[in-house]
């Protein structure tokens, strides 16, 4: 960070105040407002983030207005290109890409820890069956505490980079076996001669009764859907994360924070929601129905939005909706689902969405979840699964983030303020 001027600041009858401003590597500068309320006696009002930088940060960086997304300064087409998620892994944990011996090591350290402790599957079978596989995530991440005692303490580096590699190793496992029980199938134990994305896929699809052939090409698609959004710089379940670790509580604690948060539609759960939204069309009437669709989505009087369009920092194509939309067409060739018509509707409506007047002028276009769900229910994930893959994915994310914020020297406990405009002060009347 370093000092690029100063702002200043006018108020009550004539008074003012001079903060300094700061700049990164990219991005817009910022006004270090942190005296404002000892020299002013005023706080800032910024419901929702609109205006404020929460931290400062080296792990991501997103240009809305180009459409670009760098992990550690690498832009994301060239990762999703030449590297795979552990690559990626790496990369958000440690700050570079590994090198070959790097990569040994690291695959072999996440690989050793892919099995969970035995008592969790009794934990799960407290679940009913047809919980929702969010709700069984949250549940699950949280008692990982429970299980891995040894690796909670957030002030001691040690602890929390072996609690780095616990989550990472452990969530594909986890998010099959919330699978797994919700089909009434057993679980599959993960196997360490697979690569991170083909043990997913065995764990989700294999049964006892069968060999289970691992298809290279879907292995591809989803360790791209791995890296595309395994972080995202200071989004809700992100910050959520710092927020909930600013406290000081444990890694696994903060990491089920995120995943709670990352669960609602306006977040990780508009994938399911974009299909859902889909499927909708499809049932009434398909591709002669969208305009109807769309007028509804334009009425102000209904709630109705168009799901995995938009986004509150890219004002252009989310570059990893492009990968994603890419990926979809690779996939849907390799299972020979090239007409299939839900992915012909969204074509369709991504059309038409482009270059309507109203999409146009608030600048929405689609995001990475508009074509995720398409090839992630080609794959064979059922929907309720999809925002738990987010989450899966996003975890190296929120612990970068965390481990971030945690050797930061100026960390704080996290703790806004606010504009009280409840009742003045008054007495019981009894
Ligand atoms: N469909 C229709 N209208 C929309 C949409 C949409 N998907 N998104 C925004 N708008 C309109 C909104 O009604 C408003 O119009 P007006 O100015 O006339 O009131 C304007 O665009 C600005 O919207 P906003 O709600 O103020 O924007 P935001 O930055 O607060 O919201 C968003 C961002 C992602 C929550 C929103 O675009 C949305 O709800 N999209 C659909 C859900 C979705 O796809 N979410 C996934 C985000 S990407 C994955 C992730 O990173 O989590």
């Amino acid at each position: 960070m370093k000092e690029t001027g100063k702002a200043t600041l006018t108020y009550g009858d004539g008074k003012s105040v001079e903060f300094p401003t700061y700049g990164g590597s990219h991005g817009p500068d910022v006004i270090d407002i942190r005296k404002l309320y000892a020299q002013t006696g005023m706080f800032t009002y910024d419901p929702g983030f609109l205006s404020t930088a929460s931290c400062n940060s080296t792990i991501t960086f997103i240009d809305g207005d180009k459409g670009e997304l760098l992990y550690r300064g690498y832009p994301i087409e060239q990762l999703a290109a030449k590297c795979d998620f552990l690559d990626v892994c790496h990369l958000l944990l440690f700050g570079d890409l590994p090198d070959a011996t790097q990569r040994k090591d690291f695959v072999s350290r996440v690989t050793n820890h892919t099995m969970v402790h035995e008592q969790m599957q009794f934990f799960l079978r407290g679940f009913r069956r047809d919980a929702h596989p969010m709700s069984v995530m949250t549940g699950l991440i949280g008692a990982l505490s429970a299980f891995y005692p040894d690796s909670i303490n957030l002030h001691d580096a040690k602890q929390r980079e072996i609690s780095a590699i616990r989550l990472i190793a452990k969530l594909p496992t986890l998010t099959a076996m919330a699978y797994k029980y919700t089909v009434g199938q057993p679980l599959i134990y993960p196997r360490n001669d697979l690569s991170y994305s083909a043990n997913f896929m065995r764990m989700m699809f294999a049964v006892p009764a069968e060999e289970y052939k691992v298809n290279e090409v879907l292995v591809r698609a989803l360790d791209r859907i791995f890296i595309l959004h395994a972080d995202h710089e200071q989004n809700a379940s992100t910050s959520t994360v710092r927020l909930c670790a600013s406290s000081g509580t444990n890694p696994f604690a903060a990491i089920a924070a995120g995943v709670a948060c990352l669960w609602g539609p306006a977040h990780g759960g508009a994938n399911e929601a974009a299909l859902n939204m889909l499927y909708d069309i499809q049932k009434n009437g398909g591709v002669e129905k969208i305009g109807e669709f769309i007028a509804q989505v334009k009425d102000k009087n209904s709630s109705v939005r168009l799901m995995g369009f938009g986004h509150r920092v890219y004002k252009n194509y989310d570059p990893r909706a492009k990968l994603m939309r890419e990926t979809c067409h690779e996939v849907l060739n390799e299972l020979g689902l090239g007409n299939d018509p839900l992915f012909k509707l969204a074509m369709a409506l991504e059309k038409i969405a482009l270059e309507d007047d109203y999409f146009v002028q608030r600048k929405l276009y689609p995001n990475v979840d508009f074509y995720s769900g398409i090839v992630q229910k080609a794959i064979g994930i059922p929907v309720p699964l999809f925002t738990a893959i987010f989450a899966l994915a996003r975890t190296v994310g929120w612990i970068a983030q965390l481990n971030e914020m945690i050797a930061d020297p100026e960390y704080k406990i996290g703790r806004p303020r606010q504009l009280y405009t409840g009742a003045a002060r008054r007495d019981v009347k009894r």
